[in-house]
């Protein structure tokens, strides 16, 4: 939905027009999984697909909700009732991050917000980072409350945390809140300092298709939170403040040292190698080599498979189709366990590789996978 529209929904809802629309993009990771609670480094870049939102203060300690893509009509709630844990539904994102701002000490006294959002839910792909990035940025303005957008993030991602109960880094929400058009982003998530790295696939002739699974994920549930503390567990054995401290060149020799604990040697195997791989993508986007990064990808979908253990077999039908039908690189993208798979791919072998992976998908009785092309797309901004 366009902003035209989003505020004309408003004024129908709430009987005025919105003091201003916002808009915060989903995002793909191209590399750089599962190491953002590890303080190590991601890649993402924003979808077009985005959360728009039209919003209006209000003074009177009230938070007036609406979705176009809920069932149901206007949510209204006390701002000084919010509370961690008490919301289940999608409500406790846009709350949660009215709720953060009012935890750290900034004056939001009400809002009117009517939500619309094109990021598919569920499918790895941050819808939730998007709704909680449009809201923050909408009352940041509204309330001229001059934070930055790193800052905006990591309230947002405390939202996610506390509030959902979501025990996510700091990835999603920075990439919806900092990305830039024809760039992915270069994040160390220790300092969160960043580098726009130019990734203009097009005009190199290539293609990155997403390909949605339609295997639903829910980060709340257990697997994502076992990840994390067998991470946590292999930074505290090696006496490191996080999994990033663990040198490449030093990874034989961690490794080692962990003796028989089987699980936490893959969980860091797979972070350690990971940031490197990173690093070498960026080296080669530097050096304008982007077809070299391919097999990088598939490297880390082994690595997310074997070591990690998040793939799923819709994932990896995805990424074997279509590496067998001439892809350059494949990988599962996002937190795993269902989600989104992402293809390198030259353009001309798009309609070849979309048809591979559509068929392998119906003769494994599997879900029909929804498959689009992403362009590295512009992060939160003000619409009008
Ligand atoms: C989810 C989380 C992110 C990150 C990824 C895995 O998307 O929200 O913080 O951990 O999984 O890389």
């Amino acid at each position: 939905m366009g902003a035209q529209q989003v505020a004309e929904r408003f004024a129908e809802l709430y009987g005025a027009e919105p003091e201003g629309v916002w808009a915060a993009p989903g995002r793909v990771n191209l590399i750089g999984e599962h190491t953002d609670y590890n303080d190590g480094f991601v890649m993402p870049f924003a979808l077009p697909h985005q959360a728009v939102a039209a919003v209006s203060r209000r003074d009177d300690g009230v938070l007036r909700l609406h979705s176009e893509d809920v069932e149901g009509g206007v949510v209204e709630l006390r701002l000084d009732a919010l509370a961690p844990g008490t919301d289940r539904k999608w409500t406790a994102y846009p709350a949660g991050v009215v709720w953060a701002l009012r935890e750290a000490g900034h004056e939001v006294t009400g809002a009117d917000v009517h939500l619309s959002s094109t990021v598919p839910t569920g499918a790895g792909l941050s819808s939730s980072a998007a709704l909680e990035v449009v809201i923050a940025l909408a009352l940041n303005d509204l309330y001229d409350l001059g934070l930055q957008r790193w800052k905006l993030a990591r309230l947002c991602q405390r939202a996610e945390n506390v509030y959902v109960g979501a025990p996510t880094g700091i990835m999603d929400q920075t990439a919806s809140a900092c990305c830039e058009q024809g760039h992915a982003l270069f994040l160390d998530t220790r300092d969160l300092s960043q580098q726009q790295i130019p990734f203009d696939l097009v005009a190199e002739g290539l293609r990155l298709l997403v390909v949605d699974t339609q295997v639903k994920h829910a980060h709340s549930g257990g697997e994502y939170g076992k990840r994390r503390a067998g991470c946590e567990k292999g930074a505290a054995l090696l006496g490191v403040d996080a999994l990033r401290d663990i040198p490449y060149d030093g990874l034989d020799e961690a490794l080692a040292r962990l003796g028989d604990e089987e699980e936490v040697i893959r969980l860091v195997r797979h972070v350690v190698t990971e940031d490197e791989r990173v690093e070498r993508t960026v080296a080669l986007l530097r050096a304008g080599d982007t077809r070299a990064i391919g097999p990088v990808l598939t490297e880390g979908h082994a690595s997310l498979r074997d070591d990690f253990r998040i793939s799923c077999p819709e994932l990896d039908l995805v990424v074997d189709t279509a590496l067998a039908a001439g892809a350059l690189g494949a990988r599962m993208t996002g937190g795993g366990f269902g989600g989104s798979a992402i293809v390198l791919a030259e353009a001309a072998d798009v309609d070849t590789l979309t048809k591979a992976v559509e068929e392998a998908f119906a003769a494994a009785d599997f879900k029909t996978p929804r498959i689009f092309e992403a362009v590295p797309s512009p992060g939160a901004r003000r619409l009008s």
